[in-house]
């Protein structure tokens, strides 16, 4: 099929929805962060992060609990700063903010992962051992997402330092993927449908694991195939997969919003 300007008007459309709705999304997850974690790490009431989960912070465990100190206060930081890297506007416009944001975001995104890793590693992920290591692979693409996206603009080489970009904001977005879809299964199903809500374990779960932090990278491969491609069917196509995604997504981000996060505060 030919390319026509409807195909690439089509798929240019569908990538801002995903990413307007996909932002919005994170931003209450960001608020959520700010408002649970922050605020009671500033005020010292450290006994809220257990309002989650009563292993967040134990009281014979100093050094684990800077860790996850760190590793929320870091999460609010990039989830807000993330997706505004890929603004076009906001690039071509102030390229120095870009420069500032990118560098407090590479490096975040080194730490977050390393203090993820800590935790997975040393406290146990909820969910067990396959959750632990899948979110430990996810922790481990984010580094070399990171570590190419650094390369490709130290060696002024756009179109490679946009591509692992999005990889890396994609990467990034593995764990509120998580949360996004699990609660999509929730809304669905209104019950602890193939997993123990006890445990937090079972086949449903370890699914999740692997569709939220390795299959989206696969989503970026195709979307910069159907970008490049010459005629208009992948555009198409990718266009109609990504609709799907948005919506299955804005309708994870009402449960979470609404069953997981603004309940905790
Ligand atoms: C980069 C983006 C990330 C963000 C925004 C983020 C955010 C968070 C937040 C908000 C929590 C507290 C639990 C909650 O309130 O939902 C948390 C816990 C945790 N995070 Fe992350 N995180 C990120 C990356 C990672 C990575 C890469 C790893 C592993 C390598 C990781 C491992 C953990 C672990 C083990 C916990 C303790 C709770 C659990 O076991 O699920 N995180 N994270």
């Amino acid at each position: 099929m030919k390319q026509t300007p409807a195909a690439t008007r089509i798929f240019q459309y569908s990538a801002r929805f995903w990413f307007t709705v996909t932002y919005l999304g994170q931003l209450i997850f960001a608020y959520y962060i700010l408002m649970l974690y922050w605020t009671s790490t500033a005020l010292g009431e450290f006994e809220n992060w257990n309002k989650v989960n009563p292993h967040f912070y134990r009281k014979d465990d100093l050094t684990g609990n800077i860790f996850f100190a760190s590793h929320v206060v870091l999460a609010a930081i990039v989830t807000i700063l993330g997706p505004l890297q890929l603004v076009n506007g906001i690039r071509s416009k102030w390229p120095r903010l870009h420069r500032v944001c990118g560098r407090i975001y590479i490096y975040s995104a080194f730490l977050i992962s390393a203090a993820g890793l800590y935790l997975a590693l040393v406290r146990g992920a909820v969910g067990g051992p396959f959750s632990t290591a899948t979110v430990s692979i996810n922790g481990a693409i984010i580094m070399l997402c990171a570590f190419f996206c650094v390369r490709y603009a130290r060696q002024r080489n756009i179109p490679l330092h946009n591509r692992w970009a999005i990889h890396l904001l994609i990467a990034m977005s593995g764990v509120w993927f998580f949360r996004v879809f699990f609660m999509l299964w929730m809304v669905i199903f209104r019950a602890p449908v193939g997993f123990d809500p006890e445990t937090f374990t079972g086949p449903f779960l370890y699914v999740l694991d692997v569709f939220v932090y390795i299959f989206p990278q696969a989503i970026v491969v195709l979307y910069f195939k159907a970008k490049f491609s010459a005629g208009s069917f992948k555009k198409y196509l990718f266009s109609c997969l990504l609709l799907i995604i948005t919506l299955a997504t804005a309708v994870g981000i009402f449960g979470a919003a609404g069953g997981m996060w603004l309940p905790k505060l």
